[in-house]
């Protein structure tokens, strides 16, 4: 793919770059805060990368139980995406999306990720309606204030019949203790956390039917799987 390229929407015309592999929807909006969350702190980064590897290592081998080899997935959110890597190295066809730039940049220069690697905003994703198999993604819904609209966008470019996974910091587990603290460390996560029945509640809403839940990696976090209902269309 050359280095710096557009593509042209079918109906709007409007061209949106492609620059050194990365599909760019970013519109105009700031992402300046979640960049500056990516930017690395020596020491701390290594442990967290290293943290985050297992707990990614985890959450993989749990989400292959719902999607094929050659099926498509989808991380929206998914930041630097060491889940869609594996994925895509496994023989799925990974597709991973993110507002910052930097975390992609990491993705695609550190990790080497095959993954198609996407800068948008997953609250309106360049994807058509009915399009992964499994979408999914893990400590990012919690940052929002309106994380219902985000899944319910999740749900759209998800096929009827195939999978939705969200993955939350627990309330019952050692995260929860983050709500002590008045912000995080890098100052992005006010510490909200999720108990089974509230994320359930939150699958409920968006239309979906939940067909697993777990905790993971030393109970950190909660995650629950969806099923699109094989009748609903967008
Ligand atoms: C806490 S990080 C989690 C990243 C990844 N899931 C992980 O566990 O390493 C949250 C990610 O959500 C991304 N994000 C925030 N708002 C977004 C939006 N509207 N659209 C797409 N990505 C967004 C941020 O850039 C950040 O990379």
């Amino acid at each position: 793919m050359a280095e710096s390229s557009v593509v042209v929407c079918k109906s709007c015309k409007k061209p949106y770059p492609i620059t050194a592999a990365i599909f760019s929807f970013g519109e105009d909006k700031d992402t300046k805060t979640w960049d500056s969350y990516w930017k690395r702190v020596p020491i701390y980064d290594e442990i967290l990368d290293f943290l985050r590897k297992m707990m990614n290592l985890q959450l993989k081998r749990y989400l292959k139980k719902y999607v094929h080899p050659s099926e498509k997935t989808l991380e929206p959110g998914g930041g630097s995406a060491y889940v869609s890597a594996m994925l895509q190295e496994e023989g799925q066809e990974a597709f991973a999306l993110d507002y910052a730039a930097l975390p992609l940049k990491i993705a695609r220069d550190t990790l080497k990720s095959k993954a198609t690697l996407v800068q948008g905003d997953m609250f309106n994703m360049p994807f058509v309606n009915n399009s992964f198999d499994l979408t999914f993604n893990n400590s990012t819904l919690e940052h929002f204030s309106n994380p219902g609209d985000a899944l319910k966008e999740m749900v759209r470019v998800t096929k009827p019949g195939k999978f939705v996974f969200v993955g939350v910091p627990f309330t019952y587990g050692p995260l929860a203790m983050y709500k002590l603290k008045k912000s995080s460390f890098k100052g992005a996560w006010d510490g909200k956390t999720y108990d089974r029945t509230g994320l359930k509640k939150l699958f409920k809403d968006a239309g979906l039917e939940i067909v697993g839940s777990r905790t993971f990696f030393f109970r950190c976090f909660v995650g629950v799987v969806g099923k699109k209902t094989e009748e609903r269309q967008e």
